[in-house]
């Protein structure tokens, strides 16, 4: 009999085939037993009527949750059963049994509960369509670059220069080298790439030791970041928002039965066309204070402001131009306003906050190291990513996408905690 994965279901109709996966639930009505199989891509119906073979019935019936199994039996199309298909069962193998309770039984449990057992929660419906459209976020994001040619350089994780910001990094001893650091962002080390190949985009986790306790914080986050020679402000954040117009797309068009099974209404993902709206960092503070937050121009944007500023449209907004006081060290100054800098951040609609954050980065020597020394960064450290703007300098734009607020937003996830499958944060390192 041919093993087959429940997802290809719907090609052996009227075939007899094997499924090798877990019990997931079991009920008996009376004389038919219904066995409810997962295997990893998918959950089936099986189906078993006692009088077909009373002995089967009885070993079926005494199935529990999370047993191992192998189990035959011919597809039939049933539009009744989820998925359309059933299996009408004429044989179980057991490979393990649980040797206690599987202890994630209940609709109730706690968040904390939950992610003790993040382990096994995993196998829950949810998680299982989350982590596949996550699967389904990271591939369209790879297909958007390889498709305009872009080459992916992988960044490094111990990094001597600190990417982006001094107040939150894990510094760590470095043999004889001294302190290093896990990475922050792979930015600079994409733009040395971009010098050498033009376009190109990274994609890995990166490292933030945030005191912040909220729904959109990770301790250990992916990002995915774009680098582009010759590329200016304008030229940055019409290719952010293709990108994020293209994975939206994507997703809608790959994993929509996923976006469904989870209750995401898909008609707001729908809206998210390009272009999208622009807003400056000026009008966003004139927007707030109207708002009645209590913020004036200089202060950052925290994310209940984020949540406000969303809340006026129905697509990502781009808030541009923020005072260079309150950015990264790097970011190039607008030549007509000076104090405020080329800069963007996208704010995801429905509140889910920053998703983007992007720049046209200095690329005049004299200035990269004057904001170097302003922001008290080591010099030494920087030598080479100076040498950038020593040799063949350019304007040069890019962008990082954090990957989970990307994924809770396009799945609807109330914290991004389950957008990630093993998450870290300020509290949680186990499992
Ligand atoms: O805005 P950030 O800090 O930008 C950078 O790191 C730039 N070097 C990127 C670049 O231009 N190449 O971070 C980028 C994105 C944020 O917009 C946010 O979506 C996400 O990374 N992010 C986090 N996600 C989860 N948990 C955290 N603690 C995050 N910090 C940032
Ligand atoms: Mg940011």
């Amino acid at each position: 009999m041919e093993w087959v994965y429940i997802e290809d279901l719907s090609a052996h109709i009227g075939k007899d085939v094997e499924i090798r996966g877990w019990v997931w639930r079991r009920r008996s009505s009376g004389k038919i037993a219904f066995l409810n199989v997962r295997d990893g891509t998918g959950f089936v119906q099986c189906v078993l009527e006692e009088k077909d073979d009373p002995d089967l019935f009885q070993r079926v019936s005494k199935l529990d949750i999370e047993t191992s199994i192998i189990v035959r039996g011919r597809v039939v199309s049933d539009p009744r059963s989820p998925g359309g298909f059933e299996i009408r069962l004429n044989g179980v193998e057991v490979i393990h049994e649980p040797i206690d309770l599987f202890p994630i039984r209940k609709k109730d449990h706690g968040v904390d509960f939950l992610m003790n057992h993040r382990h096994l929660w995993i196998r829950s419906k949810r998680q299982f369509h989350v982590l596949r459209i996550r699967h389904r976020i990271i591939r369209a994001i790879r297909n958007f670059y390889d498709e305009k040619g872009f080459v992916l350089v992988d960044t490094p994780i111990f990094t001597g220069a600190i990417g982006e910001s001094a107040g939150n990094t894990f510094e760590l001893d470095y043999f004889d080298y001294g302190k290093v650091y896990l990475a922050q962002t792979g930015q600079l080390y994409l733009e040395a790439a971009c010098m050498a190949l033009g376009r190109v985009y990274n994609f890995g986790p990166t490292f933030r030791a945030e005191k912040s306790k909220t729904r959109r914080h990770l301790i250990e986050f992916w990002m995915n970041e774009a680098e582009m020679a010759y590329y200016e402000h304008e030229d940055n954040m019409r290719l952010q928002e293709e990108l994020v117009t293209y994975v939206v797309r994507d997703v809608l068009e790959n994993a929509l039965e996923h976006l469904e099974a989870i209750g995401r209404d898909v008609r707001k993902l729908e809206k998210v066309t390009t272009p999208f709206p622009r807003i400056t960092y000026d009008d966003a503070i004139k927007l707030l204070k109207k708002k009645g937050f209590n913020v004036e121009w200089g202060d950052d944007i925290g994310g209940d402001e984020e949540t406000a500023i969303s809340e006026e449209f129905d697509k990502p907004v781009i808030v541009e131009k923020y005072p260079r006081k309150i950015k990264a060290f790097y970011m190039q100054p607008d030549p007509q306003r000076p104090e405020v800098v080329l800069c963007d951040d996208m704010l995801a609609p429905e509140g889910y906050g920053e998703i983007i954050g992007a720049s046209q980065r200095i690329h005049d020597y004299d200035l990269l190291k004057e904001r170097i020394e302003e922001f008290g960064l080591p010099l030494e450290a920087y030598d080479w990513y100076l040498d950038l703007r020593k040799y063949g300098s350019v304007p040069h734009s890019g962008f990082g996408l954090g990957l989970e607020r990307t994924v809770a937003w396009i799945c609807g996830l109330e914290h991004v905690r389950e957008a990630i499958p093993f998450a870290r944060t300020l509290y949680r390192v186990y499992p």
